[in-house]
């Protein structure tokens, strides 16, 4: 009986997204013809379509993954749509759903219909001059006619007990169109494996640089301080009247190594992070940028604190690049969540030609990047734009 009620459940859902993907393929033929207008409506079409994966992974059990989300700029949305296989899948079920969802669900709610009503023709046919109309068009007006509906109902029966079936073959097809082919399935393994180790490599740069800048930064200032403090407490043994400067000195270089030791701290998880959160933070950075830049923000709510750090480090490398190199006009910057992944998008209209090669900043975002098991893609070609999109798993 739950058999039957699942599936029920997912085969009606499944005639509302049906009749939801009729939609979408009118709007996609339009793009087509209208092409500038895909990466405009391609986000919208694969919301649809992550909606039967919700409804999949909720009848099976099985979590169905989304593909990345289709966001960003208009420019960098074209160029991912036309190249992305993900989308071609996601027409070719819409086209299919459209068809066999509809049959599908039509039945899965017609049967259970029609079986509801037997009981009631048959002991009601009577008391209306005229006869009842059943499902199937026929009137009935006498016994002999109003019994069929014993048969009529057991047949309906035992169809409804083949409704898990269907809803089975039908998932089968979803799984086959909607999860991720197992080809790049095993890439996904590979990356994992190669994930872990950039994490790992990840984590032991990160605390070399800690301990380098505490090295050279803190610890050498507190030797500096340790020192003028030697000087002055010879100076107040000798001559008093000159130990106030040298005292005034050491609180100086304690200062200094103070702030020296905030700059550390601020570089391992930025306390604006903790005040602001991750939205809050990020329009902090946009607001100080030397180029207009606007920001784009869903609520995001809070993060794990490692993901907002590598969101807000990338954010704030890109946004000094942009300032430092592009010669733009403008800049933006979106943030958005899609199930269990943050997506973060900088780009400019500036002249492009971005080469990784030539500094440590963008190196550095696809390592932090790297070692959260998230993506971190530049795309710049000479003469602009430049648009750095960066994925990271929250972990939801
Ligand atoms: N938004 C941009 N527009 C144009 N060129 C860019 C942009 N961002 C980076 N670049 C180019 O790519 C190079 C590499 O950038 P990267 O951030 O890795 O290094 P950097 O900014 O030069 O130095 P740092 O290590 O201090 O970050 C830059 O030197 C610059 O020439
Ligand atoms: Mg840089």
């Amino acid at each position: 009986m739950k058999r039957i009620w699942a599936a029920l459940i997912y085969l009606a859902t499944g005639l509302l997204t049906a009749i939801a993907s009729w939609l979408a393929i009118g709007i996609l033929l339009l793009s087509v013809v209208i092409l500038p207008l895909l990466p405009i409506t391609a986000p919208h079409i694969r919301r649809i379509v992550d909606f039967d994966r919700q409804r999949l992974t909720r009848y099976t059990g099985d979590r169905t993954p989304s593909p990345p989300p289709l966001d960003g700029p208009w420019l960098h949305r074209a160029q991912r749509v036309l190249a992305d296989p993900d989308s071609r899948r996601d027409g070719l079920w819409l086209i299919t759903h459209a068809l066999f969802g509809t049959l599908f669900g039509s039945i899965a709610i017609g049967i259970p219909g029609a079986l509801v009503q037997q009981p009631i023709v048959l002991l009601t046919w009577w008391a209306s001059p005229a006869g009842i109309e059943n499902s199937f068009g026929l009137r009935v007006d006498s016994w002999p006619k109003a019994l069929l509906s014993v048969p009529i109902a057991i047949v309906l029966t035992l169809i409804l007990l083949q409704l898990p079936k269907l809803a089975d073959l039908d998932a089968k097809w979803a799984k086959k169109m909607l999860a991720p082919p197992k080809a790049s399935l095993e890439k996904r393994l590979a990356e994992v494996v190669a994930t872990r180790a950039a994490a790992l490599q990840a984590h032991g740069a990160e605390l070399r640089r800690i301990e380098r800048n505490l090295h050279d930064g803190t610890q050498n200032k507190l030797v500096g301080v340790v020192m003028m403090l030697g000087i002055a407490e010879r100076t107040l043994k000798q001559n008093p009247d000159n130990a106030l400067a040298a005292l005034l000195r050491a609180q100086d270089a304690a200062g200094d190594a103070l702030e020296e030791l905030r700059n550390v701290v601020r570089s391992i998880h930025p306390p604006v992070l903790e005040d602001l959160g991750l939205d809050g933070a990020i329009q902090a950075l946009a607001a100080r940028c030397p180029v207009p830049c606007v920001l784009q923000a869903d609520h995001l709510g809070r993060l794990p604190a490692a993901v907002e750090a590598a969101a807000y480090f990338a954010v704030a490398e890109a946004l000094t690049n942009v300032a430092k190199h592009s010669g733009a006009r403008h800049a933006w910057v979106s943030l958005g969540i899609n199930g269990d992944q943050l997506t973060v998008i900088v780009h400019d209209d500036g002249k492009g030609g971005a080469d990784e090669k030539r500094g440590t900043g963008l190196d550095g975002i696809r390592g932090r990047v790297a070692a959260l098991d998230g993506n971190a893609e530049m795309s710049s070609p000479e003469g602009g734009p430049t648009v750095l999109t960066v994925v990271l798993p929250v972990g939801r």
